[in-house]
């Protein structure tokens, strides 16, 4: 768990630091344009156009955007209204129970049964978790 805590920091200052050295890309008022100053002492800069990926890394998923379709698709079947196991349909009940849950989709990886979730599906799941699970 404090390996995973420390690989979603690094991974988190990794972002932040991306997002810094990109931002003289973000506010070229000519983005997308060959600048090549040839001073003596041969200055070349060449912005690169801004992909959007940061921004997909900076942010974990959060439940209205990902979380709340992978348990539709997923869990609601038998997770849903009168469960005895649990009913996943509202934010705050799963929000209560992200540690149990966390711990049998992703870790244990025997929710739902049978079947794991895609390798995307879990990586959302875990950054969510680790990001202490957003709305
Ligand atoms: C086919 C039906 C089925 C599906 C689909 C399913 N579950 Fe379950 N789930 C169960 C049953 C039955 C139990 C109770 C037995 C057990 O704990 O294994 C359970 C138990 C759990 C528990 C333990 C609850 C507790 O309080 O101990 C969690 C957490 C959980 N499921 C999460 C999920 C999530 C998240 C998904 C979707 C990714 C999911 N389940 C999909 C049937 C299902």
């Amino acid at each position: 768990m404090i390996m995973l805590q420390r690989r979603y920091r690094i991974l988190l200052i990794l972002t932040l630091l991306t997002l810094f050295t990109s931002c003289g890309v973000k506010h070229n008022p000519v983005p997308n344009v060959h600048i090549d100053y040839d001073v003596e002492g041969g200055i070349a800069l060449e912005p690169i156009p801004d992909s959007g990926e940061d921004d997909d890394i900076a942010q974990p998923p959060t439940y209205r955007d990902t979380i709340f379709d992978i348990l539709e698709q997923n869990c609601l079947l038998c997770h849903g209204n009168g469960s005895r196991f649990g009913n996943w349909k509202k934010y705050r009940a799963v929000a209560k129970k992200s540690e149990i849950i966390y711990q049998r989709v992703v870790v244990q990886k025997n929710m739902p049964p049978g079947g794991a979730l895609s390798p995307l599906e879990l990586e959302q799941f875990e950054a969510w978790y680790q990001a202490d699970s957003p709305y």
